[in-house]
């Protein structure tokens, strides 16, 4: 039985699963271009079918990641906004009814959608709860049979954190915590103050920059915006911080007062705003943690699985792995909304047609792959010249030129579910040059210095590089490197001595655990420099994508599987 599941608004993106197996999920973007498209994506869900060579006739379940009927408080939160201030108003009602007009009634027109573009079908459609589906997307995947769950995001229809439980193949929803209190508004407001772009992924930019500062306001944003609440979880006070006013720059008199005026889009950014960004951040991770106690003490589990944008916040998740009592965790790499289609897919398949569980996601290589042939008739197109070699010899040369300073643009096999790349679609250089950090952002990815790269390394390292028993083949946790390593992988270090990596499993991705290894049998070091494959566009998915990236760029190899190209 085949089930697809979707998210429509936002990060849109298909699942397809058989029989409770995965087949295929990707993000709308990776086809369309678009960073965080939003709409029906109509290319993902052609993508998934595609790839298990099926059409819409042979799915018989649908599963959509939000209620469109719950309005998402919209006209309520414009009427009490009315209270507040007349621009408040303003800009919730211009927003809500945008966002009710054109994207969530229009949800109601996906079944018809679907059939009219895909063809006739008789698939049952099911609307689910958007906290319920990131819920599923966590627990229903995950190797654990029995564990606590905690979602957290911007909001859902109304609910920001959702606080339940997974037992078997089902889950109980024990808590939820509703609009306007909510960690992601929080967060994307801060980042606004900031003056980058909330929604779009630059909530990233403030957990970079947030090392560099010190938690010089975090009284002022404990106490006055996003405040613990005993039993009832936190509140933020939007009266004092309000996101959708954030991003017209318009700041309550409370916070100009305590933190001075935002900062605007071009304007330096100084030690001022590290310090804001290290508050911010400092109160959102033990506002979590305040969480994470409380389910805790609800549930007694051993394990816990996140979802949520908010789990994305891997500095948060290194201190919730190491500070809090549970032993096991698991976030599944499509955190975010775009996960909601997986969860959404496997929300039918347990929660109501009642199926056993018997799959555990242990990899995030569900996208297209491209064969040799595919890939050479792509460079012959592009008239790029290239060797083809197999790995016995592409690898071990492709290591000796990393560790001479080359950056390689790497493509190999299915590309990644979820925002990080993880060796299929990665740009991959030499961790132990301290200057490769400012090359890759300056030179290469064009971005902020402060953006911290990444290490990929061999599994069976991990406990000697950080000193304790680590496990992430996700890239979603933050963790303080060994004193001793610090100086030997300086690319990797970030400044407050800390390193995001991704954990490589020998059986899950050999061709890039082979690749790693054989830069440590070169250079001792058991990782590479790994970043997304990308400049300010989604990551690469096809042949095309990555050589158009190599003719903008300036990076000095491309693999396409085992083609090589060398830049000129
Ligand atoms: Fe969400």
């Amino acid at each position: 039985m085949y089930i697809l599941g979707l998210t429509t608004l936002g990060d849109s993106a298909a699942t397809l699963i058989k029989d409770g197996e995965m087949v295929a999920a990707i993000e709308e973007e990776r086809f369309s271009r678009k960073k965080h498209h939003s709409g029906f994506p109509y290319k993902a869900i052609q993508y998934c079918l595609d790839y298990a060579g099926i059409t819409l006739k042979d799915v018989a379940h649908v599963g959509h990641y939000w209620k469109p009927w719950i309005l998402r408080h919209k006209a309520m939160q414009a009427l009490k906004s009315a209270l507040i201030s007349p621009a408040m108003f303003k800009a919730r009602a211009d927003r809500g009814v945008a966002q009710v007009g054109e994207s969530y009634l229009g949800m109601f027109k996906h079944p018809q959608r679907l059939r009219e573009h895909f063809g006739a079908s008789d698939f049952k459609f099911h609307y689910l709860e958007h906290h319920q589906t990131h819920a599923a997307s966590a627990f229903l995947v995950s190797p654990f049979d029995s564990a606590a769950i905690l979602t957290w995001d911007g909001t859902g229809e109304d609910t920001t954190t959702l606080f339940c439980q997974g037992k078997d193949n089902k889950i109980k929803v024990l808590k939820r915590i509703k609009l306007p209190h909510s960690l992601g508004q929080f967060y994307s407001a801060v980042t606004n103050y900031i003056g980058f772009d909330m929604f779009t992924g630059d909530e990233w930019k403030v957990m970079g920059l947030a090392a560099y500062g010190k938690p010089e306001f975090y009284d002022f944003f404990s106490e006055k915006v996003l405040i613990k609440n005993g039993n009832s979880g936190f509140k933020f006070d939007i009266k004092v911080l309000d996101h959708h006013l954030a991003k017209h720059y318009q700041f309550s008199e409370t916070i100009v007062k305590e933190i001075g005026p935002g900062r605007k889009k071009g304007e330096e950014l100084t030690e001022h705003h590290w310090n804001i960004a290290c508050s911010a951040q400092k109160v959102v991770e033990d506002t979590a943690i305040h969480l994470v106690k409380q389910i805790k003490e609800m549930t007694d589990e051993e394990n816990l699985c996140m979802a949520g944008g908010v789990a994305f916040n891997s500095v948060m998740n290194g201190r919730i792995f190491h500070e809090t009592p549970f032993k096991n965790f698991y976030v599944q790499p499509a955190a975010g909304d775009a996960g909601c289609s997986l969860g959404a897919a496997y929300y039918v398949w347990h929660q109501i047609l009642n199926k056993p569980r018997k799959y555990v996601m242990n990899n995030a290589y569900w996208g297209p792959k491209f064969t040799n042939d595919e890939c050479q008739k792509a460079l012959d197109t592009a008239g790029l010249e290239y060797e083809t070699l197999p790995d016995e010899v592409l690898l071990p040369r492709l290591a000796k030129m990393i560790s001479e300073g080359a950056i390689i643009g790497w493509f190999n096999g299915r590309s990644e579910w979820g925002p990080r790349a993880l060796g299929a679609r990665s740009f991959l250089a030499d961790p132990r040059r301290a200057d490769m950090r400012q090359v890759l952002n300056d030179k290469v990815k064009l971005r902020e210095w402060f953006r911290p790269l990444a290490p990929s390394m061999l599994e069976e390292y991990g406990k000697e590089i950080f000193g304790v028993e680590h496990h992430d083949p996700f890239m979603i946790t933050v963790i303080q490197v060994a004193e001793e390593w610090k100086k030997k992988i300086p690319a990797v270090v970030h400044v407050d001595g800390s390193a995001r990596p991704q954990m490589v499993n020998k059986e899950v991705n050999p061709r890039y655990w082979n690749l790693i290894n054989e830069f440590r049998k070169l250079t001792g070091i058991p990782l590479l420099l790994n970043t997304s494959f990308n400049i300010q566009e989604p990551i690469v998915c096809t042949p095309e994508n990555a050589i158009n990236t190599f003719g903008n760029a300036n990076f000095d190899a491309l693999v396409l599987e085992n083609n090589l190209v060398l830049r000129k």
